[in-house]
């Protein structure tokens, strides 16, 4: 369909807000608490600024870039998240518009599609793990991962059961069955499209986790893994030590905000981190990752792969995102409004928005490789950076505050 093409990342959330039921949609705006974090995130990218060239700029500019092993055509990559109930093509259609746009994809353990489809989808897919059941189990899942031929592993730590949103969380039923129909009805029937879809899938949105299974096991429910997960002794670093040496594969830590943290991970043997606070669904209050990762790519970023991700809706944001130091950005709910609005070719028609403003910025900054991009290639505020766990901050480590 010709006019299911859209210009924005702001045109795809609008048409997903239109397209899904209320609850799925509030599930993807998520957030927590008061929401600063979430709008930090941002708002702390209009704070950045371009002063562009007119002439002598590049004609030929190269968006490519590597992390951890994997080419990519763009610095723009999945960030694993459990898109249940959005489309019935769910992570195999978004892994697919990635190898399309010839990226890499991140599955959640919460995901709806099991690895082994994911990976067939798209080769370049990393595994992303909680720290959920016993050692035994975690690798296992591991195991399972690097067996279907995932590229790497993402640790997701930044993760506090924080709860509750003051604009309301959506009610998500433990599963769907006759009575939950009757129950999501009303809101159901406003958004037919959606339904339709998925009677013509076949199948309904079962709210399962297939990648928190045990061998042999069939695939838990969603609050089940949840439960699992919440009861489990949280990791400490000889935790993250022993995970290290039980995989031989890259290993990227997701959620990382203080250099202290950072050089931890390096020292630990990771070979990425994402500068992250879980796109503000976490502990509110804590500030854009944008405004921590300045500091903490200068500490460790010639150690390992620094990733961003958080807050990215436009080429312009990749490119501030790489001036400050992160070798690529990873998407969330961007990707999420182009499933919800197109399916899979909403999810590359995302890639395309973003690759373009990229390319815009890029070529408005005068550089031919997005690699060489540097801060100075940006109108930084003095009061933009965040130096958290950096201990000989003027400031003292740990600073939070939020602008
Ligand atoms: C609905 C939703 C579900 C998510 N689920 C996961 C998850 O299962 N694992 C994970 O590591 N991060 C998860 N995240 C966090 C994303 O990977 C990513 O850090 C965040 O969405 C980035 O912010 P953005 O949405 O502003 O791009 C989730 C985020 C959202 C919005």
């Amino acid at each position: 369909m010709a006019d299911a093409w859209f210009e924005t990342v702001a045109e795809a959330q609008r048409r997903a807000k239109k397209k899904l039921p209320k609850s799925v949609y509030l599930a993807l705006v998520a957030g927590s608490e008061r929401g600063k974090t979430l709008e930090d995130n941002i708002d702390a990218y209009t704070e950045l600024g371009f002063a562009p060239h007119i002439a002598g700029l590049a004609t030929e500019r190269d968006l490519t870039t590597t992390v951890m092993g994997q080419e990519l055509a763009l610095p723009v990559m999945i960030s694993p998240t459990g898109v249940q109930a959005v489309h019935p093509d769910g992570e195999v259609a978004i892994a697919r518009a990635a190898a399309a746009r010839g990226t890499a994809m991140g599955l959640s353990s919460f995901a709806s599609k099991p690895v082994e489809e994911v990976v067939a989808a798209n080769p370049q897919t990393f595994f992303q793990l909680y720290w959920a059941g016993t050692r035994e189990q975690i690798l296992a899942r591991v195991e399972r991962a690097k067996a279907a031929g995932a590229v790497g592993i993402i640790l997701t730590l930044d993760w506090s059961f924080s709860q509750g949103r003051d604009w309301g969380s959506p009610s998500i039923p433990q599963q769907i069955d006759f009575r939950t129909m009757l129950q999501f009805a009303p809101e159901v029937a406003l958004r037919p499209a959606w339904a339709l879809r998925w009677l013509r899938s076949g199948a309904l949105p079962d709210l399962t986790a297939p990648n928190m299974a045990m061998p042999g096991q069939p695939a838990p429910g969603f609050f089940a893994a949840y439960g699992e997960w919440m009861q489990t002794p949280l990791p400490s670093w000889d935790d993250l030590r022993w995970l290290r040496s039980q995989y031989d594969g890259k290993l990227m830590l997701k959620g990382v905000m203080r250099v202290d943290d950072a050089r931890r991970a390096v020292d630990t043997g990771f070979d990425a981190i994402s500068v992250s606070n879980h796109g503000g669904n976490n502990l509110d209050g804590t500030p854009a990752s944008v405004r921590a990762l300045p500091v903490v790519a200068e500490a460790v970023g010639s150690q390992v792969d620094v990733l961003l991700d958080g807050g990215i809706r436009r080429g312009s944001d990749v490119v501030k995102a790489v001036a400050l130091g992160a070798k690529a950005v990873m998407i969330g709910r961007a990707y999420l409004w182009g499933l919800a609005a197109n399916g899979q070719a909403g999810v590359e028609n995302v890639f395309d928005i973003l690759r373009s403003g990229a390319d815009s910025g890029l070529l408005g900054t005068g550089r031919s490789r997005i690699r060489d991009l540097t801060p100075e290639d940006l109108l930084v505020p003095e009061d933009f950076e965040r130096r958290l766990g950096v201990a000989e901050s003027p400031l003292g480590a740990g600073q939070t505050v939020l602008a």
